[in-house]
């Protein structure tokens, strides 16, 4: 069977101050009534699923385990991080787990962050990807790119394996690469963004890392083993944890192994990084403005505009995202929300 393993660590720092470190974007509803990380585990409920792990901060875990409730989800399991260490550990944690009850397990690695508006063809995409990652690959979803961007990773599609249709060799993976580079990539053609979703054996993951980062596989080892266990809840020893190396599945595992394979995935794939994600798939009034909450405007075009409460009213402006909330209000064009992540820092030194 294959196991969902959703990767919920991350802050969504360009999406302030909706999203905060104390709750991030993943366990908010940013589009739509479920939150990102409920329309996520509700993807791979059921047949041919098992029940999903979900793997995040320690300080979460009681708005993770109340998410999950809400939809009626039972986790396999809840694994908690003393300190973030990136997601080759988190996954690496994952298959540690998984495969001590079955072996022969296959992981479904997804992020808990992203939106898919076409579910069946992504069931058709995993379906596709089940045969090649039971043979021993690790199997990529590639996306058809649309614009140079540097922030994803980039899949080289090579030849179709013969055993496996639908599935393609990968023949470079480029993790986050230059701008000069992406746009390089996207001009020759033949190249997918990495979807950061990742279908593989628990073992043949253990095996690889075991060869590049033996000492990410190592430490998880020992968390696990000198950690605890209450109810859903696998608790990590800090100390062990805290030794693993921090890197990224993709720069640790995808672009060093020979056995990476790609499934080309057209299935609706956002990744909601920014406020300007939530603009370009909102659903848009007669001036290409998506409202959220209680909001007015008058002779504004295509902005965003969102109130968690307070009336927000927006006169003779275009192309921006306003965002306010109880205690913070953002006021930004709708081209520089990247930037947004610099006054979260900024906050998070002046306090
Ligand atoms: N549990 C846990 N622990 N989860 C983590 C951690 C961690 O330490 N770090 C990150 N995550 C989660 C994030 O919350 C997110 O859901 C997912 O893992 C991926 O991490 P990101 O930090 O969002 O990665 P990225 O967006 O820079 O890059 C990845 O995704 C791109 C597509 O969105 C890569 O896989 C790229 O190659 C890919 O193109
Ligand atoms: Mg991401």
């Amino acid at each position: 069977t294959i196991h969902p393993v959703l990767l919920s660590g991350g802050s969504g720092s360009r999406l302030w101050p909706i999203s905060r470190e104390s709750y991030p974007k993943q366990l908010l509803p940013l589009v739509g009534e479920r939150t990102m990380l409920q329309d996520t585990v509700g993807r791979v409920a059921g047949e041919g699923f098992a029940r999903p792990l979900v793997i995040c901060n320690d300080e979460h875990r009681f708005v993770i385990a109340e998410q999950l409730r809400q939809i009626s989800v039972t986790p396999f399991a809840i694994a908690l991080e003393p300190v973030g260490r990136n997601t080759a550990a988190a996954a690496a944690v994952a298959a540690l787990i998984i495969a001590d009850q079955d072996p022969d397990a296959l992981l479904l690695l997804l992020p808990a962050d992203h939106v898919i508006r076409d579910p069946a063809a992504f069931h058709a995409a995993v379906e596709t990807a089940a045969g090649a990652a039971a043979a021993g690959n690790l199997v990529t979803f590639g996306i058809t790119p649309t614009q140079p961007e540097t922030g994803y990773g980039y899949i080289r599609q090579g030849a179709e394996l013969t055993a496996h249709s639908g599935v393609f060799l990968v023949d470079a993976f480029v993790e986050k690469p230059g701008i000069e580079k992406a746009a390089d990539m996207l001009a020759a053609g033949g190249h997918f963004w990495n979807g950061g979703m990742f279908l593989f054996s628990a073992a043949k993951l253990l095996s690889e890392l075991e060869k590049f980062e033996p000492a990410i596989v190592a430490a998880c080892r020992e968390a696990i083993a000198k950690g605890s266990r209450d109810l859903d809840f696998f608790r990590l020893d800090p100390d062990a944890f805290g030794a693993a190396p921090s890197i990224s599945i993709d720069y640790a595992v995808m672009e060093r192994t020979d056995s990476a394979v790609v499934v080309p995935a057209n299935i609706g794939w956002t990744d909601v990084g920014a406020w300007s994600a939530l603009w370009d798939i909102g659903a848009k009034n007669e001036d290409g403005n998506v409202f959220v909450g209680d909001v007015m405007t008058e002779d504004a075009k295509n902005c965003y505009i969102r109130s968690e409460g307070v009336l927000t009213a927006v006169v003779g402006l275009d192309d921006v995202v306003v965002v306010a909330t109880d205690d913070a209000i953002l006021v930004a064009s709708r081209d520089k929300v990247q930037d947004i992540k610099k006054i979260v820092e900024r906050l998070k030194k002046e306090g």
